[in-house]
Formats: C-alpha cells, structure tokens, sequence
C-alpha cells in the first residue's frame, strides 16, 4: 500500500430483512452491493449488525403493518447497543416510499427513510445519517435513473434476476405499484444484454427478467430504435451459455405477438408463465379498471397455447373486491376451472391509502372474503396437485442450482419451476440434466438421474 492510499473503510455488519415480491429480493442484494464499498458486510442476524435495513413492502396492510411490529424489535435491540448509536436503522421500499411521515412519527429512532428509486444513493444517505440528528429521508424519484449508479450484479450460483423494467402505468384500482414504485421505466437493451452476459460468463445459466409489469418492456435498442420483451429476449437468447429464460410480472393487455411468438421461437424460453387475472368477473375486472375483459384473458391463453402447446400457467387472484358478489366470485371459480393453473396466489382484498378502490362502496365483509379465500385455494391447491401428480414418470430437463439438506443430495428446478429433488453429484450443480420424476410431495418432485450429460 502506498503512503497515498487511504485505508480501507472499517468493516460494519449490514443485515437485510426482505418483504414482498421478487423486484425487493432483487433491490435488497443491489442495496448490499452499494453498500460494500463502504466496508458493509452481510450478516445473518439484527443481533450484531451495526447496521439493519428492512426493505418493505406495501401492496397489502398486514404485509405494511409487520414492518411496525419488527421496528419495534430493532428499537429494543438499539436500546441495548451504547447510547443507542451503535446500529443505524433505515427503512426501505414501499412503506418507506407511501407512509415515510408516518414511520418518522411512530418510529422516531429509525435514521434512514430510503425509497424504491433512490438506494443508489444508500452511501451518502449512510453518512449523513452519522452526521445528524434524526431521520435522513430520500423518498425522491429522481430524474437519473438509479441503474446507472448501481455496481454490476454479481453472480450467486447458477440463476439471477435482471430487472429490466420497473414501475407501472395502469393504475389498477385496488394496487399502490403506481405510487409507490413510480411511472414505467425500461432499461436500455444494451444495459440488459451486458448485464446478461457478465452474469452467464459467471456461471449462471437461467436469467429471470424482472418487472412490475415486464411485458410493457419497451426500452431503447442499440440502434436507437425501442424493442419489446419479445426482441429483448430473442437477442439474450443468443449469449452462449444462457441455457433458461423466464421473466415475471405480467400484464395480460401487454401480451404482444412478438412475445407470444417467442414462445415458440426461443428454445430458452422456459414453458411457464405466471399471468396474473386477478378476477373472472368483467364487472369486477371493470372496476379494478385491469383494461381487458375475461374473454380477453382467454384469447390470450389460447394464443400462447398455440405457440406453446405445454404452456404451463399461474396466476394472482383477489377475493372480496368491493361489491363482489357470489356471482363475481363463481366466475372467479369457473374461470379456474376451465383454464387450469399449475400454481397460483391468491388474496384477501386489502384497503390502501390512497387507491381509488379504497373509497368504493359495498366494501365485502372480512367474513366473506375469508371464506371466499379457503374455497378459491381449495380449489388451487386441487389443481397444483393434480399437475405435480401427472409430472410423474416424465422425463424434465432439470437445472440442479444447489445441494440439498440430506447427503447427496440436490436440488434443482424443473421447466415449470417446480423444485426436484435427485441424489447425484455435486459435480452437476449448474447443469441442466435429465430426470425422471418418480414420486411427487405437495410442492416438490423427486427424480432420479438418466443421463448426467448437460443437456
Ligand atoms: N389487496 C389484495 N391483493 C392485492 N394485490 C395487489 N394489491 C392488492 C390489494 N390491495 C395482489 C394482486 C397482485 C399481487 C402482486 O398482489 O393480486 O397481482
Ligand atoms: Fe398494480 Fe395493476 Fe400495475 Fe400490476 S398492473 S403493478 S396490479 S397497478
């Protein structure tokens, strides 16, 4: 080291605590890795961090309302350290973003309030939090895009999310996205494909393409001109290596016909698709203002089964909307009945500040919703069931990710994203092989090896 050098930042304990979606999984490893050059290193407890950021989220009240409870917690543990300044505390994310006025005021000891578009800024915001009195709030959006300052994911193992578009412009009555996560952004192509190709020369082998409302992907190409999900993909489908593709979430009106045509064309494009309907009534989904009618989902459904005749399909669902009645909610039912998800989530309607489905009349009793949930999983589960139980004796192409808890064993994922379970050699983490699936358990596939050459 040389005189001029300046010595390396001391080393602090950050821990993460992650609620919510994929896009919070994805921000919370991109808020490590803003933070490791400042001397941030994970740990797997609040109990010795010196520094915690609890990254939430606020698409449902009971989802905001744990972040209050866990704040309580960390409040206790900080009481504990010297003078309470031996563990900085931020809040980031959606609840940051909607209810920062409120966490100052319930949780005066909290230090950061950082929201969704702005982490990138986590350093600075850190320092002047060591400088300052009270709580040091970012809850911009601002006008640079916070890719452009964030460092270069690195790989961890064989499979890695790309955010590539965030944010949403429908307005979708019941969903704060909107508010909290700001107007839609596309990364540009070339930002995508380099992210990409770094990550497949590291070793991973499915990307995930990442967006509150992915298939509005409409980010700048290299020639200037814009592309679509659909182009996107067909060009990450050449990075040699890259053997799975997936992206999530989807919006039904954005299905275009280039995307849905890559679904025949790239042989990466894994044959699953998580689609989200929300509801089978048009009354409801009129109200919820979704922009398409059932039929249009249907349509949709069977066009991607024309491209992709083994397309796999999940879904979100919303039971007890405002004025939802037992007619709404059958042709909620039958709507699953007929197209036969793998998988799905399904919720209680939540109120949110500030959404418009909030103010509705014929708000459905806590009751209703309650029961409408259990009938409406029932049938879910039913479904997940039958579709693991038809995957034995198949033969998958199955991308083993990691070792599992019993000796020999590991685990991997199958083309629908199921997880399959296979004794073999750890030599084979990374690779996509050959299983045949012999037994089923409620969420996961047991397998054994045919031919242990990559596929
Ligand atoms: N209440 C219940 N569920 C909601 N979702 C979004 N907003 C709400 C709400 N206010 C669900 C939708 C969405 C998923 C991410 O969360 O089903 O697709
Ligand atoms: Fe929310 Fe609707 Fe946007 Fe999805 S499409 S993020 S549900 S507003």
């Amino acid at each position: 080291m040389t005189a001029s050098t300046p010595p390396p930042p001391p080393r602090r304990k950050l821990f993460i605590k992650t609620y919510g979606c994929q896009m919070n999984v994805y921000d919370s490893a991109r808020m490590a890795d803003v933070l490791a050059p400042q001397g941030f290193v994970a740990t797997e407890s609040p109990d010795d961090a010196d520094m915690v950021i609890l990254n939430t989220c606020h698409i449902r009240e009971k989802a905001a309302e744990k972040v209050f409870s866990d704040l309580g917690r960390l409040r206790a543990l900080k009481d504990t350290r010297r003078n309470g300044q031996d563990m900085t505390i931020a809040v980031a994310g959606c609840v940051a973003q909607a209810e920062g006025a409120e966490i100052s005021a319930r949780a005066p000891y909290v230090d950061i309030l950082v929201g969704p578009q702005s982490y990138h800024r986590l350093p600075e915001l850190v320092a002047r939090a060591a400088r300052k009195q009270g709580v040091v709030i970012d809850t911009d959006f601002p006008s640079e895009p916070k890719f452009d300052y964030l460092p270069t994911p690195r790989a961890e193992g064989p499979t890695a999310f790309i955010s590539v578009q965030e944010g949403c412009d429908k307005f979708c009555t019941f969903c704060v996205v909107p508010y909290t996560r700001g107007a839609e952004y596309s990364r540009p192509a070339a930002d995508v494909l380099r992210e990409a190709r770094g990550l497949v020369a590291a070793g991973v082998r499915e990307i995930t393409l990442l967006g509150q409302n992915v298939n509005a992907y409409h980010g700048e190409a290299p020639d200037r001109s814009t592309w679509g999900l659909g182009r996107l993909m067909r060009e990450l489908s050449d990075i040699d290596g890259l053997a799975r593709i997936r992206y999530t979430t989807s919006h039904p009106r954005d299905m275009d016909e280039e995307l849905m045509a890559a679904h025949r064309d790239v042989l990466q494009l894994m044959p699953f698709l998580h689609l989200p309907v929300q509801s089978g009534s048009d009354k409801i989904l009129a109200a919820m203002n979704r922009q398409h009618t059932r039929d249009d989902y249907r349509r949709v459904i069977d066009r991607l089964r024309n491209y992709r005749a083994d397309l796999v399909l999940s879904s979100d669902f919303i039971v007890g909307f405002p004025d939802e009645s037992d007619a709404d909610f059958q042709a909620t039912i039958d709507l699953i009945e007929e197209i036969k998800f793998a998988q799905a989530y399904s919720f209680k309607y939540s109120r949110r500040p500030g959404t418009p489905a909030t103010a509705m009349k014929s708000q459905v009793s806590e009751t209703i919703k309650a029961e409408r949930l259990a009938i409406l999983q029932t049938l879910i589960d039913h479904q997940l069931e039958t579709f693991n139980a038809s995957c034995v004796g198949r033969e998958f192409d199955v991308l083993l990710t990691h070792a599992g808890r019993h000796s020999g064993q590991l685990v991997g994922r199958s083309p629908y994203l199921q997880p399959v379970y296979v004794n073999a050699d750890k030599q084979l983490i990374g690779q996509v092989v050959k299983l045949r699936m012999t037994e089923v358990a409620t969420y996961s596939l047991g397998a054994e090896l045919i031919d242990a050459k990559a596929a």
